[in-house]
């Protein structure tokens, strides 16, 4: 079967879809056939330069789908298993990994990097994406990075938990848990925020105030459950927040657009003792610039959130059973299912602001 896979050649070009060859599977490494792969607004940043990205390459790093076949050496996974792909593929062997901090683990992107992937027809070898290229109709991975799923548990679904549900959610539930009762932010309502802002609900929070300037994204805020909604461009942030919370600043703030004037205001919007959770993705050369007498006097913490501190074989089941329940409603995060080469219309939608997640969904994958 000829696969095919949405390549960025360079940076700041369309991305272009392209017959590809997967190379053949190492002992320690899987095939997985994508039925569904969120875009995610870190596909965008590595398309347009923001975040690093190797070229030419097959982006997706939010992916979903069904064993097809596994390497020598791999017995937790088998044909046939639905799956969700983990972006970091943990090694479970190094100093991080063994202290549970499977999210910094230091072999992860050098052992995806390293991995057979895949050609384009000419033979030049492709970059991965993180070890996911989920821009495809299908792709090899390391085994360490898939987690089985329930055979019931939709595509599209499992796909976000991969990435935007994994680092929204895991942020309010692993990296700053919020306290019970507590009055939080989330700046940016994107598919990270938004999870963010459902994951602050789960545990409780009481004041829950949203940010964006996009109207129709602090709708859905509401629905999800937001008690308070700003928006940056007509009002002041951290006034607004100061004024909704007895003039102390929220106890939790989220940054999830990746800029330093929000991370910045996300500070400033914090009470004293209170925490920071910056999980927006700026560019390796932003820098941001905080009061370091506030930091001390005032007695913040900020804390810097990784893929929500997420231990995938753990979480991954455990945000499912939460959709599940209904306290995660991850539907309303899918605005638009689109074809793998109507993939350019979701960078237009990310960077326009138009619906919330587009997920490629691939039709032709059916669950046993
Ligand atoms: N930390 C991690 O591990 C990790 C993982 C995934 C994504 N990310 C990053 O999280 C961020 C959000 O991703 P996404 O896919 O939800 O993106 P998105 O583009 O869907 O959402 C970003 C939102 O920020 C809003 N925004 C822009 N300017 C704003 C402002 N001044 N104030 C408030 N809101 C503003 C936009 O309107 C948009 O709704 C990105 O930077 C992405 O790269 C980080
Ligand atoms: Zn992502
Ligand atoms: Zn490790």
């Amino acid at each position: 079967m000829s696969e095919h896979g949405a390549i960025l050649r360079a940076i700041s070009e369309p991305l272009r879809l392209e017959e590809i060859h997967l190379a053949p599977l190492a002992a320690g490494q899987v095939r997985v056939r994508i039925a569904a792969s969120g875009v995610c607004h870190s596909d965008l940043s590595q398309a347009t330069g923001v975040l690093p990205a190797g070229t030419p390459c097959v982006l997706g790093h939010e992916g979903a789908g069904i064993i097809e076949d596994v390497g020598s050496e791999v017995t937790h996974v088998k044909p046939g298993d639905h799956v969700a792909i983990a972006w970091i593929a943990s090694c479970g062997r190094c100093w991080y990994c063994y202290r549970g901090e499977l999210h910094l683990c230091r072999n992860a992107i050098r052992d995806v990097y390293s991995m057979p992937y895949a050609t384009d027809t000419e033979g030049t070898p492709l970059f991965t994406s993180m070890g996911v290229s989920s821009f495809a109709t299908a792709t090899n991975c390391l085994a360490r990075a898939v987690v089985k799923i329930d055979d019931d548990v939709p595509f599209d679904i499992a796909a976000l938990v991969g990435c935007g549900v994994a680092t929204g959610a895991g942020a309010a539930l692993n990296t700053a848990p919020v306290e019970h009762g507590s009055a939080v932010a989330v700046i940016g309502l994107g598919g990270v925020g938004l999870a963010a802002l459902m994951g602050a609900r789960v545990r409780g929070a009481a004041e829950l105030i949203a940010v964006d300037p996009v109207a129709s994204r602090r709708e859905i805020a509401i629905e999800l459950g937001a008690t308070h909604v700003i928006d940056p461009s007509t009002e002041d942030v951290v006034q607004q927040i100061k004024a909704i919370t007895g003039r102390r600043g929220a106890d939790y703030v989220f940054e999830a657009v990746g800029r330093a004037p929000t991370i910045e205001t996300s500070f400033l919007a914090t009470r004293p003792g209170g925490v920071t959770c910056v999980v927006g993705a700026a560019s390796p050369t932003e820098k941001i610039s905080l009061s370091a007498n506030d930091l001390y006097i005032q007695g913040k913490t900020v804390v810097g959130c990784q893929y929500g501190s997420m231990v995938p074989g753990r979480d991954f089941p455990m945000l499912l059973n939460l959709w599940r329940s209904g306290a995660l409603p991850l539907d309303k995060l899918i605005t638009r299912r689109i074809g793998l080469g109507e993939v350019n219309s979701a960078f237009d939608d990310l960077m326009s602001g138009s619906g919330i997640r587009s997920v490629i969904v691939n039709d032709e994958v059916k669950a046993n």
